[in-house]
């Protein structure tokens, strides 16, 4: 049994892909409902719409896997809740995007097997009972622990039998970095302009910025060991083929702003800033989007809440 922790989006397209009777969600510590399954539309990739029924995890059943799919920043809240319940030896692979939950998680669970996963892979909710696969792509897994290391080909087999593309990759926190440059340098923006990824480039936000953040990236990229394509005029490079790439697509920021829901800004841009506090970095770009994100996704909560 593989067992999924966070019923959103991510989690709900892990649970529909995986082999049906092979797939649970943990519930919380404080579940009440009386339901023993979760049930919901699924629209694959093809456009093709199915129902899919996932069981909760009974109490005592221990499954070979555990996919935490929270949001980085309700991670380490969920795990301390449920984990004690498993095996120590049960392999826990995280899908959060940014850095920072992580080797949070990885920090306080040490002895565990725990591992990260980059995906690009997406999935959203259009209604609350409907989860979209929206793109396909590819997802790369790795060890955050030493003892993850001799899990890492068994849950790239468990994970590709859900016919999505996985990778084994010994150094994920590589992978991750890349991902966190196209995040930083894309999604604060999209957040603050309102506007899908492609529309930023022309902004004079944007225009005025880059070239400050990408030397803030390259920066710090160099100091914490992560040398490989970090020069800022090809991270801006890889930054604009992305946002042309995806030009239509709305971000995950964006749309939790827009939905009044917590952004993962300080697991992106407020990752690096307080990256730079511990290695003495200015990070003057990349302090500004985060307050800026932050302050917006406040008063947008107020209005939604109020
Ligand atoms: N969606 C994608 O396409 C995609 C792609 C790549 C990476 N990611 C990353 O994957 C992570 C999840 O994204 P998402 O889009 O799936 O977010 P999401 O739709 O908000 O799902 C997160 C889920 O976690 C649940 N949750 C929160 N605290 C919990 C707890 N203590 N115990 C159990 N469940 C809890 C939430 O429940 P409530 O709603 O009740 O709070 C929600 O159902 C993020 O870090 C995101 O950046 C997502």
């Amino acid at each position: 049994m593989i067992a999924i922790l966070g019923a959103g989006s991510l989690g709900r397209l892990w649970a529909a892909l995986l082999p049906a009777g092979r797939v649970a969600f943990i519930p919380r510590p404080d579940n009440k409902a009386s339901a023993s399954s979760l049930a919901y539309r699924f629209q694959s990739i093809s456009g093709a719409i199915s129902t899919v029924r996932v069981p909760w995890l009974a109490v005592g059943e221990q499954p070979e896997l555990i996919l935490t799919t929270t949001k980085a920043g309700d991670t380490t809240e969920a795990m301390a809740g449920v984990i004690d319940r498993f095996s120590s030896d049960t392999p826990v692979i995280l899908f959060q995007n940014g850095l920072g939950s992580q080797q949070a998680v990885a920090a306080r669970w040490p002895d565990r097997p725990i591992l990260a996963a980059s995906t690009t892979e997406g999935a959203n909710r259009p209604e609350p009972k409907l989860l979209v696969h929206a793109g396909t792509g590819h997802s790369w897994v790795g060890p955050m622990t030493d003892s993850a290391c001799h899990h890492l080909n068994t849950v790239v087999a468990l994970l590709s039998t859900s016919g999505l593309t996985v990778h084994p990759d010994a150094n994920i926190l590589q992978r991750l970095w890349q991902k966190l440059v196209i995040n930083a340098g894309i999604n604060p923006y999209t957040a603050l302009l309102d506007c899908p990824n492609g529309e930023i480039l022309a902004s004079s936000l944007y225009q005025d910025t880059i070239d400050d953040l990408c030397r803030e990236l390259a920066e710090l990229m160099q100091a914490s060991g992560h040398h490989e394509e970090s020069a800022p005029a090809t991270l801006r490079q890889q930054i604009e083929k992305v946002a042309r790439s995806t030009a239509k697509n709305t971000s995950s920021m964006r749309a939790d702003v827009r939905q009044g829901r917590t952004t993962e800004i300080h697991y992106i841009n407020g990752y690096l800033v307080n990256l730079g506090k511990e290695l003495g970095i200015e990070t003057p770009v990349n302090q500004m989007l985060t307050e800026r994100v932050t302050l917006l996704s406040s008063h947008q909560q107020e209005q939604t809440d109020g």
